[in-house]
């Protein structure tokens, strides 16, 4: 069964509570926008395609809680709201283009009565859901090819059914993958501070029968020296035009170590990723997140009291580094600044509207 990482309800936007997993399934649900901005930002929902659906489904509760009496003071409400969205978190540009898609969604309403703009907002949200998940299938039916056809595939972070509205976008490629019939071993770094590789990817393939082994984010050279690894692949917060990635913090670690022991490092991600307007990785900004993080594990103590911590939550992996990057509308190699560009432009073939139209 498809783990439900957030939905639309009758009764609000529900999520899985990720800050509870693997040892509990838990779910909340948010009835007002200020709500749903908390648990983006207290990483309930997290990963950068679920943040920008979320962030969606956000504005439409909250112009769906609007009792604005004239079109000017509904404007100005949808504004507000929209604000406080892209206030929650920097990295992840997914959210700041999903804010745009609702913002546009509003400005083609002018003169629309109330309870069709907030019934058209919904739609619209909703469609985003659906088409993610379809995206992360179409990237996972062009990136399987990459895959070795048997042996270990390493992953940093969640970048799976859990960071998505479903199926994952490297996890996606590894899905694809093993559905062709290939035989794959996950190894998951646990990702510290927040562990999202142990808690979450070790949690959405362990319930998928996927084999996989979760190793410390210390072991991943050695693990590699031994030719565990075939590939690498990763996620996505933000892709610079030229191909610089932004992605969990100790990303460009592994990046580097890929490079040195011969293994291609993948990235797989949607086109709402690819940041045109961010010339390279230098400009994207890095959310900096509380030292409690990484002075604290289960709110117990892990260092002294009064040490100097930092806790950048992303790092950026140079283009150079990079050996391919899939989208749901193809491959980009390098120079990543042209092949990304007809990607964004349209060009290569998507598999995306016929698996919605399918439905
Ligand atoms: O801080 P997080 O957990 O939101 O960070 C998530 C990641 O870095 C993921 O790898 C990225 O968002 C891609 S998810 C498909």
């Amino acid at each position: 069964m498809m783990i439900e990482t957030l939905a639309w309800t009758s009764s609000g936007v529900r999520f899985i509570d990720q800050t509870k997993l693997p040892t509990e399934e838990s779910y909340v649900t948010c009835t007002t926008h200020e709500q749903v901005a908390d648990v983006i930002r207290n990483m309930v929902v997290r990963g950068a395609p679920a943040i920008g659906v979320a962030a969606a489904m956000g504005i439409a509760l909250g112009v769906t809680n609007s009792r604005a009496e004239s079109p000017g003071a509904l404007e100005r409400e949808f504004e507000e709201i929209c604000a406080t969205m892209g206030e929650t978190r920097p990295t992840a540009v997914n959210l700041f283009w999903a804010i745009r898609r609702m913002q546009k969604k509003f400005r083609s309403l002018s003169g629309v009565p109330l309870a069709q703009v907030q019934q058209a907002l919904v739609d619209e949200a909703r469609q985003m859901h659906a088409e993610d998940i379809a995206i992360n299938r179409a990237m996972g039916r062009e990136g399987a090819a990459l895959m070795p056809v048997a042996g270990g595939v390493l992953t940093h972070c969640n970048a799976g059914a859990l960071a998505t509205c479903g199926y994952g976008t490297a996890l996606g490629v590894v899905r694809a993958a093993i559905e062709q019939g290939k035989n794959l071993h996950v190894y998951a770094d646990e990702t510290r501070p927040f562990l999202q590789g142990s808690r979450l990817t070790a949690w959405e393939l362990v319930k998928d029968g996927i084999p996989t082994t979760v190793i410390s984010d210390n072991m991943s050279g050695a693990i590699m020296r031994q030719g565990k690894i075939k590939a690498v692949i990763v996620g996505a917060d933000r892709i610079a035009a030229n191909g610089d990635v932004a992605n969990k913090i100790g990303t460009y670690t592994v990046a580097i170590l890929a490079r040195e022991h011969g293994i291609p490092f993948y990235v797989a991600a949607p086109l709402s990723t690819v940041d045109p307007d961010t010339t390279d990785g230098a400009r994207i900004p890095i959310e900096q997140r509380n030292p409690a993080e990484v002075t604290h594990i289960a709110g117990r103590p892990m260092t002294p009291a009064g040490v100097q911590v930092e806790n950048p939550a992303f790092d950026v992996t140079p283009a150079t580094l990079v050996t391919a990057i899939v989208t749901e509308r193809g491959i980009a190699r390098p120079p990543y600044r042209e092949s990304l560009s007809k990607l964004l432009a349209g060009e290569g073939q998507s598999s995306v509207s016929a698996t919605l139209k399918a439905k």
